[in-house]
Parts: structure tokens; C-alpha cells; sequence
């Protein structure tokens, strides 16, 4: 069966989170579960084929920079173009809105690095992300955090420099190198990514995610 792109309505919110939790399963961001839609303020795109939501696609729009909040295709409908055909409408409507630069931030799973280079995004922006788990081992929270008084540390999520990476690999099970992803939207060929204003990074770190 074929796809249409369209907006989101909250009707789609069940089938809405059902896409997204599927889609990520199989991938780094596994365990990032939402138990409602987020709203945000570009737009809010969904992929459907007949009723149901196989593709999502939500961006927050900040003056010039679009960001892509979630883009995720239903794990039994990728590769059928749907990710390509969200990502055109969220141009076009990141444009609409005025903003000159579209960016994603995400972790390190192969198929997905591939699918945004050949999208055409330039990759800037990487750190690392440590789980720190006491069910990976017993010691992973202590090498990590010091608890309060009173409290134990079962798990923790941290943010750390790139520099630090093979070490925290050789501490902890689970690190991720995340990174941005970002394109101009400037001119008619938007997938050149030579004049992507890099700045609306460096001087804002806290948006690493
Ligand atoms: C990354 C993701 C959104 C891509 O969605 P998708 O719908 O599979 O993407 P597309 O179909 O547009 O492109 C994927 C591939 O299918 C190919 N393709 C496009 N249309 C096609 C068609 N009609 N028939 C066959 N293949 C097609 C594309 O060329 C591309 O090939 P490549 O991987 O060799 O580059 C999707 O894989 C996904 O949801 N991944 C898990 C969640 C995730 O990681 N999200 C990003 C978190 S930030």
C-alpha cells in the first residue's frame, strides 16, 4: 500500500507513539520511550498508511534553526522512501518558517549515520554519551557519580568530551558518540551543507541532548 504525508492530528497519538517506540528499538535510542507526544512549534509531520502512523517526523523552530525533535519510520516501512519524503516536507516548511539551517542530533547506529549523510547533512558537534548502569555491573555508578547521603545510584546518564571516549569505553558497557547533523537551507540546493552556520552550536552547548 502506498504512504501520504500529512499533519499530525491527536488522533494519531496512540499510533503516533506506537511508530516512534518501534522504530527505535533496534537502535541506540531504545530505551528513549515517550508516554505522550511532546508538542513543538515548527511542525508536526506524520507519515500514514490508511489510518495507521508508519513515519514521524517533529520539528522545534527557533528563529534561523529548524530542529528535527524525532524522525522515525515504523521498522516494517523503511526503506520505502518515507523517511526522504518527511524530511522534504520539514524543509520546506523549516524554510517557510524563516529558518536557514536544519539539524538533528543523534547517536552512533550505522544505518541511520549513512541515511542522514545521504540525505545530505554535514556532521559537526560530537561528544559522547555514558550510561552509567549498576545492572551492567555492580560498579559502573560509583566510577561515575557520588550519591548523596542516603541515596544509591542505580543508573545514570552522563555527557562527556570526545577526547574521553576510549576510556569511558573501557569503564562503562554503554557509550554512545552522539553528534549533530546539520544542513543549510539557504538557496534553491539546499543539501550543500558549505555555509551551515555552526555557530548556533558553539556558543549554546547545553543543546547537546
Ligand atoms: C533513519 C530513518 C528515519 C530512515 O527512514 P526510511 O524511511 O527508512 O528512509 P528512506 O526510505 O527515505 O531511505 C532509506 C534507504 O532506502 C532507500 N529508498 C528510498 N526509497 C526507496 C524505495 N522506494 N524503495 C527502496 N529503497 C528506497 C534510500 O535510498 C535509502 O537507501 P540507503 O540507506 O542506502 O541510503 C529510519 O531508518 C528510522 O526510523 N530509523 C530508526 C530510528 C532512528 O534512528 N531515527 C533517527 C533518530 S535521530
Amino acid at each position: 500500500m502506498g504512504y501520504a504525508v500529512r499533519e499530525y492530528v491527536t488522533e494519531d497519538e496512540p499510533s503516533w507513539l506506537r511508530c516512534r517506540v518501534l522504530s527505535f528499538l533496534g537502535t541506540a535510542l531504545f530505551d528513549n520511550v515517550l508516554p505522550a507526544k511532546p508538542k513543538v512549534s515548527g511542525a508536526e509531520l506524520v507519515a500514514v498508511d490508511g489510518e495507521v502512523v508508519v513515519g514521524i517526523l517533529d520539528l522545534a523552530v527557533d528563529g534561523e534553526l529548524a530542529s528535527i525533535e524525532t524522525i522515525a519510520v515504523h521498522p516494517d516501512h523503511q526503506h520505502r522512501g518515507i523517511g526522504g519524503a518527511l524530511l522534504s516536507h520539514a524543509r520546506t516548511r523549516a524554510r517557510d518558517l524563516g529558518a536557514t539551517t536544519l539539524d538533528a542530533w543523534t547517536r552512533d547506529d550505522p544505518p541511520t549515520l549513512r541515511w542522514y549523510r545521504a540525505m545530505g547533512f554535514s556532521e559537526s558537534e560530537h561528544y559522547v554519551h555514558v550510561i552509567a548502569d549498576h545492572y551492567s555491573s555492580a560498579e559502573e555508578p560509583a566510577r561515575a557519580v557520588v550519591p548523596r547521603p542516603g541515596l544509591r545510584t542505580v543508573r545514570a546518564f552522563l555527557h562527556a568530551d570526545l577526547a574521553d571516549e576510549a576510556r569511558l569505553r573501557r569503564e562503562f558497557a554503554r557509550v554512545h558518540v552522539c553528534r549533530r547533523f546539520a544542513m543549510s537551507l539557504r538557496g534553491e540546493l539546499a543539501g550543500g551543507g558549505d555555509d551551515v552556520d555552526h555557530r548556533a552550536v558553539a556558543q549554546d552547548g547545553h543543546r547537546q541532548r
